[in-house]
């Protein structure tokens, strides 16, 4: 496998897999419509890389348009991260998240057809596991149930994609389900910078470092955890990253549908990441602890047995290497890629 066309490829977990494949020796070319993402992600690409990726500028909806990628570029394989993210904004408009998120990838499984591109890499979510009913979770625990629209429709996409499977001898497809990722490459270069005030935790925190926030409220102090706060596992952006590489040589030995899910394995609180921070970058971080938010579970971390017994990947960067490499990336760039 050499091409690899990865859409959402400018956003804040696809320019960090681009850095990997580049890394790594493949050639991808990069679908994004910029909804989420800005154009300079391209020079800091180059910048790190050494080579401009290809870059093209449609909606992966647009299927005219991206049958003019398929036309140009002789894919291999598909690393599919376009989609739209915002819990919150879901809730409000559900039909805008099903037509962009469950669209985009019916079209990408059609022009997969006509193309004859056997390998797709899927960006889904542990958002698919609604409310768990046990920790750590597990790939084959029961998914649906979801509490908002936009995990609604990463568990559409994964049914979708779980059906294409069944249905296409040829197709090898991975299911990769993400939990909380956080930090930014070593460089600085690149990171996330969400627009508006950031709903997650990380952002929170680094804009409230850099001033741009006044103080992080910690949602809930009254959970039943070790510090009252809530748990979640937070992986470093550049593991999630390299998990995608492993990905695509697990896809290079035909395995049909696989699922994994890209956790540390580690539950952490919000309290501790707060801690964390202060310490890796010797800061503090305003804070206080304020009421839950509606939609929280108390705590949400993977197993990720699975994906190191089958592929070889697991995660190695910890929360402090995390911590370090988010300030890196929010004091170098504290518009984000604004100047
Ligand atoms: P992001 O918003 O930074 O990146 C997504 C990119 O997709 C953006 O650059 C956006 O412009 C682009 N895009 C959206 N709709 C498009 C379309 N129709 N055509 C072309 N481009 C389009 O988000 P991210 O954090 O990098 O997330 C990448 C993927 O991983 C998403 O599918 C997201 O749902 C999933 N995911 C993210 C998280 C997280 O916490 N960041 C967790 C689990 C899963
Ligand atoms: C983490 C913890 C908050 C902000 C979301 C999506 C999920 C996935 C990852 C895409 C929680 C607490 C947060 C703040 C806080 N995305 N918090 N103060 O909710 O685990 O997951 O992102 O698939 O689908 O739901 O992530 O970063 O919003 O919150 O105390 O200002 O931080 O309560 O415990 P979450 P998050």
């Amino acid at each position: 496998m050499g091409k690899i066309l990865v859409t959402g490829g400018t956003g804040y977990i696809g320019s960090h897999t681009v850095v990997e494949l580049i890394k790594n020796g493949y050639d991808p070319v990069i679908v994004d419509n910029l909804c989420n993402s800005k154009i300079e992600v391209l020079n800091r690409l180059e910048t790190i890389c050494g080579v401009r990726p290809k870059f093209y500028q449609i909606s992966v909806q647009d299927k005219e348009a991206m049958r003019q990628v398929f036309e140009e570029n002789e894919i291999d394989a598909i690393i599919h991260f376009a989609g739209l993210k915002s819990v919150g904004e879901s809730v409000l408009y559900p039909e805008k998240y099903y037509s962009n998120n469950v669209g985009s990838s019916k079209v990408l499984l059609e022009l997969m057809d006509e193309y004859r591109v056997h390998n797709i890499v899927f960006s889904s979510s542990a958002t698919v596991y609604g409310v768990p009913e046990r920790m750590p979770i597990v790939e084959s625990d029961p998914i649906g149930n979801c509490s908002s629209p936009y995990g609604d429709t990463k568990y559409q996409i994964e049914l979708l994609l779980m059906d294409y499977a069944k249905t296409h001898e040829d197709a090898n497809v991975a299911i990769l389900r993400y939990f909380n990722p956080i930090g930014a490459h070593p460089s600085g270069l690149i990171g996330e910078y969400p627009t508006g005030i950031p709903n997650n935790l990380m952002p929170y925190i680094t804009q409230v470092a850099v001033g741009t926030l006044e103080c992080l409220t910690v949602f809930g102090g009254d959970y039943d955890t070790r510090d009252g706060s809530c748990i979640r596992d937070y992986i470093h952006v550049c593991d999630l990253a390299e998990g995608h590489v492993y990905a695509l040589h697990k896809l290079e030995t035909k395995p049909g549908l696989v699922i994994y899910n890209l956790g540390t394995g580690r539950g952490t609180t919000v309290l501790e990441l707060v801690h964390a921070f202060e310490e890796a970058n010797n800061m503090k971080i305003n804070y206080k602890v304020g009421a839950r938010r509606d939609g929280d579970v108390p705590e949400n971390y993977a197993n990720c047995d699975k994906a190191y017994k089958e592929m070889g990947w697991k995660a190695t960067r910890t929360i402090k290497d995390a911590c370090r490499d988010s300030w890196n990336w929010q004091s170098k760039n504290p518009h984000g890629y604004d100047k």
